[in-house]
C-alpha cells in the first residue's frame, strides 16, 4: 500500500516537474546572449493594434483602447493604449532580448530622450499596409509612421552623434505587423478596393506595400526585419459572430493563409537580393493551434473575448464593461485583439524564429 501511494506520488512529481507549456518553452539566456552577440540594439515597431502601444492616444481618431477595462493586468492596472489587458507580445519579444520591458509610443509625451536608446513603436491601430486602410479610421498610415521614423534618426543623431545613430538603426531589429485591418476593416467593409481588386489581386498589392516600405527602411539604414503574418481571421470572435458560425470561419482563414505566403515570397527576395536578414512570424500557425488544442497552451476559453459578452464588443463598445475572471485562461481579449496570454504565446514563436534565422 505504501509502495503504491509513493509511486503514485512520485508519478504526480514528475508529471507537475514535466508539464509547464513546453511547446513554447524558449530559452531567455540563450536569447539575450545571442542578441548580444549580434549586437542588437533595440526593436523598432511598425503597425496596427498588434504592436501600437499607444499613439493612437494623441490622435483624433474613435480606434483607442486607452480606458478600463484594457490595461486591467498591465503594471498598475493601468490602461496605456495597448488594446489587451497587459502586455503585446513586442514587449515580451523586448525583454527578451534585455532591454526594456515594455516598448513605448513613439508619440508618448513623457517619452523620454534615452528612451529612444532601447525602441519606440510608431504603430497605429487601424493601420495596414495599405494606407487607405488607415485614412478610413483616420490613425497613422505606414507613409506617416515612416516620417516618424525619420524623425525618430534625427532625434538619435543628436542625442548619440551620427555615426552612433546609424549603428543603433543598422542593429535594430525593425518588427512589422499588420495585415488584418485591411481586410476586415477595408475590403471586407468598404466598397472602393473591391471594385479595384480581386481578393488576390488585393493580396499581392498588400505584399507590395510591404516590399517597398521595407526597401525604405533598408535605405534609411535598417538591415534587420521581422515580419508578423496575419492571425488566423476566421476564428476572432467577432467574425464568427459576423458569419454565425460556431467554428473558425474556413474561407477568412484562407485569405489569411494564402497572404502569409505572398509575404514570405517577398521576404525571400528582400534576403536575396537586397541582404536583408528576416524573419517571419507565424502568429496564423500559432493561433490557431492554441484555438484547436486550447489546453497545451494552457488555456481554457478560445472561442469568446474575455470583455462583455466576448462575442461583438472590442475598443469603444468594450469601455467600461465588465469582464471574465481570469484573462489568462482566454485567447482573446475583446472580440478581436488576444489577451496578454495569447500574445505570450506569439512572442515565444517569434523569439524562436529570430534565434532560427535572423541572428542564426
Ligand atoms: C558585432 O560588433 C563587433 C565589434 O563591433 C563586430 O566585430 C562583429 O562582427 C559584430 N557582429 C555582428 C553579427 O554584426
Ligand atoms: C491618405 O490620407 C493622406 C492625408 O490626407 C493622403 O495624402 C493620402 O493620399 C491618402 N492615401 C490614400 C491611399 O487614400
Amino acid at each position: 500500500m505504501i509502495m503504491v501511494v509513493s509511486k503514485v506520488a512520485l508519478l504526480t512529481i514528475l508529471a507537475v516537474a514535466l508539464l509547464p507549456w513546453l511547446p513554447n518553452a524558449v530559452d531567455i539566456n540563450h536569447m539575450k546572449q545571442l542578441a548580444a552577440q549580434h549586437n542588437v540594439t533595440c526593436i523598432l515597431t511598425f503597425g496596427d493594434s498588434s504592436v501600437d502601444p499607444g499613439n493612437n492616444n494623441r490622435l483624433a481618431t474613435p480606434m483607442k483602447g486607452n480606458f478600463p477595462p484594457y490595461g486591467k493586468d498591465f503594471f498598475n492596472g493601468r490602461p496605456t493604449g495597448r488594446f489587451t489587458n497587459g502586455r503585446l507580445a513586442t514587449d515580451f519579444i523586448a525583454e527578451a532580448l534585455g532591454y526594456t520591458k515594455v516598448i513605448p509610443a513613439f508619440l508618448d509625451p513623457n517619452l523620454k530622450p534615452t528612451d529612444l536608446l532601447h525602441g519606440v513603436s510608431f504603430a497605429s491601430a487601424a493601420s495596414g499596409y495599405d494606407d487607405f486602410t488607415a485614412n478610413l479610421s483616420e490613425v497613422l498610415t505606414v507613409s506617416k509612421q515612416l516620417e516618424y521614423f525619420r524623425h525618430y534618426k534625427l532625434h538619435l543623431g543628436k542625442l548619440v552623434g551620427q555615426q552612433k545613430a546609424e549603428y543603433i538603426i543598422r542593429n535594430a531589429i525593425i518588427v512589422l505587423s499588420m495585415g488584418t485591418n485591411d481586410f476586415l476593416q477595408d475590403y471586407y467593409l468598404e466598397p472602393e478596393r473591391p471594385k479595384q481588386f480581386t481578393v488576390e489581386q488585393y493580396q499581392n498589392y498588400l505584399a507590395s506595400c510591404m516590399f517597398s516600405d521595407i526597401k525604405e527602411m533598408n535605405r534609411l539604414g535598417i538591415t534587420r526585419v521581422v515580419v508578423v503574418g496575419v492571425p488566423p481571421l476566421g476564428c476572432m470572435p467577432l467574425v464568427k459572430t459576423l458569419k454565425g458560425e460556431s467554428s473558425c470561419v474556413k474561407s477568412y482563414n484562407q485569405v489569411a493563409a494564402s497572404f502569409n505566403s505572398k509575404i514570405q515570397e517577398k521576404l525571400a527576395i528582400l534576403r536575396t537580393t537586397h541582404g536583408l536578414k528576416t524573419a517571419f512570424v507565424d502568429c496564423y500557425k500559432v493561433i490557431e493551434d492554441a484555438v484547436t488544442r486550447p489546453r497545451q497552451y494552457g488555456l481554457e476559453e478560445v472561442s469568446k473575448g474575455c470583455c462583455g459578452t466576448g462575442a461583438i464588443e472590442y475598443g469603444d463598445t468594450c469601455k467600461g464593461l465588465s469582464t471574465c475572471a481570469d484573462a489568462s485562461k482566454y485567447a482573446f481579449w475583446d472580440a478581436v485583439h488576444p489577451t496578454e496570454a495569447m500574445y505570450r504565446i506569439v512572442a515565444d514563436e517569434a523569439i524562436k524564429s529570430l534565434s532560427e534565422t535572423l541572428l542564426a
